[in-house]
């Protein structure tokens, strides 16, 4: 086995196993252990974000995340009759053609956590950062959601341009323009409401997903329950392309199990009508403990 099919390995979880604890194994400095103590300090918090940004930039892998997701049909600049942002991405670029990103390509993310006491959420930031910066998409075409940020952490991200979502959408967002969705160690039931809201044989190929590998949630997941309860999940895995994107042993809690996934219109093309007929929003009736904060809890929390 190679040692990037190795890495990969390891950050799997097999079904049954018990969910591994997110402590993330880059080591703390003395900073990043007090910043729960402190009295929340927006300076010190964007000059960590920046410090990590640094690091990153000088890692072979984000140079391989860079590459793909440049060469990715997805994000790519398709032609566009009338000049401005496409409507739907291209599907001929050929692997390793690294051009100009696609005009009018967006971000959102959603579920970064508390990138100010937690290390992999200040690391999965920077990362989303270098890869706006990367794919020439302006901060404020960046849309950031978790139901745990605190304000001075609301702060920082508008400081750095960022637009923060007031809503909770529970990812049920229609796309309309290319965009990348970044799910970092996201539950299950966010990229299945997403995948639900835009199920639609034109609509799903405008969504790149950086988050957990689709194959290695059906891996971890009990078949009869993701086809029950995750229904858009399960048939997501047979129709998109999944890349790895890989990390160093250090940084396996920060980026474990990430790939870069895509839906090929090609692929979608080939099924039947019936795939796409219209179907029920997801209720998670059988799911007494999913991993999402659902829009009502959150206004029962305030
Ligand atoms: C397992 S944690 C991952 C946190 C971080 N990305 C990491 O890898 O350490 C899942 C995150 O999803 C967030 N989340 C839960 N419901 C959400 C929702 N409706 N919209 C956006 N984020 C949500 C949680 O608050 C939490 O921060």
């Amino acid at each position: 086995m190679s040692e990037k099919a190795e890495e990969w390995q390891v950050a799997r979880r097999r079904k049954g196993t018990p969910r591994r604890s997110k402590a993330p194994q880059v080591s703390l400095t003395p900073q990043d252990q007090g910043c729960c103590q402190d009295e929340f300090n927006t300076n010190k918090t964007l000059l960590r974000i920046r410090e990590t940004m640094s690091e990153l930039r000088c890692e072979d892998f984000w140079l391989d995340w860079k590459k793909r997701l440049l060469s990715s049909s997805a994000t790519a600049a398709a032609p566009s009759p009338d000049g401005g942002a496409p409507e739907l991405p291209v599907d001929q670029q050929e692997e390793g053609s690294v051009g100009t990103t696609a005009p009018g390509l967006e971000c959102v993310c959603y579920g970064l956590g508390s990138f100010s006491s937690c290390v992999s959420a200040r690391y999965q930031l920077a990362m989303m950062l270098l890869l706006l910066e990367a794919l020439e998409i302006p901060p404020r075409l960046c849309w950031v959601f978790d139901p745990v940020f605190s304000a001075g952490e609301k702060e920082v991200l508008r400081e750095l341009d960022l637009s923060v979502l007031t809503e909770n959408e529970e990812g049920k967002r229609l796309t309309k323009r290319p965009t990348i969705f970044y799910l970092m160690h996201c539950g299950k039931a966010l990229y299945n409401n997403l995948l639900w809201r835009n199920w639609e044989r034109e609509r799903l190929p405008l969504l790149t997903i950086i988050g957990n590998s689709f194959s290695g949630i059906q891996e971890r997941t009990v078949e009869r329950e993701l086809r029950r309860d995750y229904l858009f999940l399960h048939q997501a895995v047979a129709l998109c392309e999944e890349r790895p994107l890989r990390c160093p042993p250090r940084l396996l809690d920060v980026f474990n199990d990430t790939a870069l996934i895509t839906f090929p219109p090609g692929r979608l093309s080939q099924l039947p009508q019936c795939t796409w007929a219209e179907a029920a929003e997801p209720r998670y009736e059988h799911c007494p403990d999913l991993e999402i904060i659902r829009r009502e809890e959150e206004q029962g929390r305030s």
